[in-house]
């Protein structure tokens, strides 16, 4: 792109064109111009400045390449949240955001004091949500991963939470096993969005499979590999009553439920996302 007096307006329209997509353009202009919403519109007459372009034209130049928006911006809005996301983790996803409404739904009728777990927390979106959305009082969320890498990154998420940070705990290890073992039976909502993606899955968008991390994709040859771990092991460590939330592939709600209900839970249902397809379980600890 060229640059001396050529407006941030001639400038998304110029991004639009390279990488294709409005709103697209819009994320990447306002990060290189240092402004977002309100403001970058009230600057869309003004001049960028030399450096700005070249910042612009870095960024187009990765996205062209192939690389996620969000890792070349290296961070990404998520309910109330700008999270900091990078090749550490996968990129939190808006039917997430869904999953989090339904947790906190869970939690009204719950009540205070409540702890949860978020298990496979990846950037933190869906724990450091709850923390920051459940009340200031009485609750705890534990922020669990087997990757030392992804914990890093849910760290770091960790100082957009101000004094809502206090209520934050996070544990290393696989499921369950990254909870102190005192705490079994003491966890009114255990929510996780595990990997549930089938090995050779041919339906994989290439921009996934070639950036995210793998271990936050794939569980084994039907993709329910890491459903089965935490779903034998949730009725342990739940409060009687308590709920067990999952994101699950839209194809898995069936075997989702009947892996639910021979681990012992009950009251399972499979909830729609916007879109109508089956992609959230739901399910509680007898009592
Ligand atoms: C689909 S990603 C979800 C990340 C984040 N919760 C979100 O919704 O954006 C799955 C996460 O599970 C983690 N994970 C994979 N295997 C695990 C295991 N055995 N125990 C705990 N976490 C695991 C991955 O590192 C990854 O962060």
């Amino acid at each position: 792109m060229t640059d001396g007096t050529i407006t941030w307006r001639e400038l998304w329209g110029e991004t639009e064109r390279l990488v294709g997509d409005r709103p697209m353009a819009r994320w990447i202009c306002e990060e290189a111009a240092g402004l977002d919403g309100p403001a970058f519109l009230d600057a869309l007459g003004e001049p960028a400045t030399q450096r700005m372009v070249h910042q612009l034209d870095s960024i187009v130049g990765r996205v062209r390449g192939g690389e996620p928006v969000q890792y070349v911006l290296g961070h990404w809005a998520f309910r109330h949240l700008d999270l900091m996301v990078d090749r550490r983790v996968l990129i939190p996803r808006p039917e997430t955001e869904q999953l989090v409404e339904l947790v906190l739904g869970r939690a009204r009728d719950h009540g205070a004091p409540i702890r949860c777990a978020d298990l496979g927390t990846g950037s933190g979106a869906i724990g450091l949500s709850l923390a920051a959305e459940l009340p200031l009082d009485g609750t705890t969320v534990w922020l669990t991963d087997a990757s030392a890498d992804a914990l890093e990154v849910a760290r770091a998420n960790l100082i957009g939470l101000g004094q809502r940070a206090a209520n934050v705990r996070f544990g290393e290890g696989s499921w369950f096993a990254a909870l102190p073992v005192d705490l079994r039976g003491c966890f009114d909502l255990v929510v996780a969005n595990p990997p549930y993606i089938a090995e050779g899955d041919t339906e994989l968008d290439a921009s996934v499979r070639d950036w995210e991390p793998s271990t936050a994709l794939f569980a084994g040859a039907d993709g329910l590999d890491a459903v089965r771990a935490i779903v034998g092991d949730a009725r342990a460590w739940l409060t009687p009553g308590g709920s067990l939330l999952l994101e699950i592939g839209h194809r898995q709600g069936a075997d989702v439920a009947r892996l639910l209900r021979a681990a012992g839970l009950c009251d399972v249902t499979i909830e729609p996302d916007l879109a109508g397809r089956e992609r959230f379980a739901v399910a509680s600890a007898p009592g």
